[in-house]
């Protein structure tokens, strides 16, 4: 490896085999060391990925690889701790989604990241589509006229993550609207350059999990272990600061057609509906726009082209390349910190069984 690469790390070998991907595609940085304190994983992604520095404790690693850049791939309720802590070495940061647990540990990350004058890019891999990528220049050419609403959903038929933390409240902040809820907030907002949210009206539910219901790879009846104390599902509606609408339908579970996991964003103006509708992770078939052309209904299928690096493994290369070039990259923790708001004001409606107002 050529010395003037950065340095990259992973902590978290979960999701991380997907971070993998981008630190070897990027001209930028070679994936240098890895972390987590589970043993077995740990030999078995580092045999895999050729990785021969080898940590089971983030804190040594921190202290020892003199990393550029880290991917923090862990359990929600220790994004913040983990991120400030590299910020804090000199690393700049992507960390995985939600960015923290509630709002004021997301507020000590940005303050963190200001601090240290490092890089903290959330994991917003569904950005880093082609699909999505066209959605958005279609809205801020204006293609769609004014926005009057947007309808966004991920929905699972049966897609309680039967592993890891994910049922507890504790180590992950909540349910499928934290885990699911906060990618297709984020597009929203994106796709719209982040209109101020004015009010939430939001109800929660947890109806299949505390029962062993609709769990990837678990036998029904049998529940997660340590328990299952989050939301399964929920909707919410938001007023914005542009005078558009947001609707939200998030579930991990619900009964609809088998094995369904699909997320859909329809952003809906005066002059055109563009619809991003993902089913199963596949990348075929995923756009439509509705308009009129001479008076009659018009529907495009675009085709959007996914031969480039797409998703974690485009959004690693994206790091890289702004700390080479000294840019920002594609997200930052500021726009990390407003999912969570967010996310903390659907709670907090669902838990008072009332609208919530921002700015109050
Ligand atoms: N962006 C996406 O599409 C996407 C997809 C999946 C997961 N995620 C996020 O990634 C994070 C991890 O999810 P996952 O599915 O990989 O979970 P996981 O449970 O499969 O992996 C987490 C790993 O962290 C390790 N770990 C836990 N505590 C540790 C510690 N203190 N030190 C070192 N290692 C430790 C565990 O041993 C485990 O291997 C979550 O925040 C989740 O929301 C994002």
């Amino acid at each position: 490896m050529s010395s003037s690469l950065l340095r990259g790390g992973i902590i978290g070998l979960g999701v991380g085999k997907a971070h993998a991907k981008g630190y070897i595609s990027s001209p930028d940085v070679e994936l240098a060391a890895v972390c987590d304190m589970n043993p077995d994983r740990l030999q078995a992604f580092a045999e895999e990925w050729k990785v021969a520095e080898r940590y089971s404790d983030y804190k040594m690693m921190l202290q020892d690889a003199k990393l550029d850049i880290v991917s923090v791939c862990l359990p929600n309720a220790l994004h913040a701790e983990v991120s400030i802590a590299a910020l804090e070495a000199g690393v700049n940061v992507i960390c995985e989604k939600p960015m923290a647990v509630n709002t004021a540990e997301a507020q000590a990350m940005v303050d963190a990241a200001k601090r240290t004058g490092k890089r903290l890019m959330m994991s917003y891999n569904y950005r880093y589509r082609s699909d999505a990528q066209w959605m958005r220049r279609m809205v801020t050419t204006g293609q769609l006229g004014d926005i009057y609403h947007v309808q966004v959903s991920w929905r699972r038929e049966t897609g309680i993550p039967g592993w890891g933390l994910f049922g507890s409240k504790a180590a992950s902040g909540g349910g499928a609207l934290i885990d699911l809820g906060v990618h297709v907030i984020d597009l929203a907002l994106w796709l719209m350059d982040f209109p101020a949210v004015q009010t939430i009206s939001a109800q929660t539910r947890s109806l299949f999990g505390p029962v062993g219901r609709k769990t990837w790879g678990r036998k029904p009846g049998q529940v997660i272990e340590g328990g299952f104390d989050v939301d399964d599902g929920g909707v919410a509606f938001m007023r914005l600061a542009n005078g558009a609408s947001m609707a939200l339908n998030v579930t991990w579970a619900e009964h609809g057609q088998p094995q369904e996991d699909a997320y859909r964003v329809e952003v809906q103006g005066t002059e055109g509906t563009a619809i991003l509708h993902v089913r199963n992770y596949k990348n075929d078939d995923t756009l439509r726009f509705y308009t009129e052309m001479a008076g009659v209904p018009v529907t495009v299928v675009p085709t959007a082209n996914f031969s480039t690096p797409q998703g974690h493994e485009a959004l690693v290369m994206d790091l890289a390349k702004s700390i080479r070039n000294g840019e920002a990259p594609g997200t930052n923790g500021e726009q990390g910190q407003i999912a969570v708001e967010i996310l903390d004001g659907i709670y907090e409606s669902s838990r008072i069984g009332r609208e919530v107002v921002f700015g109050e």
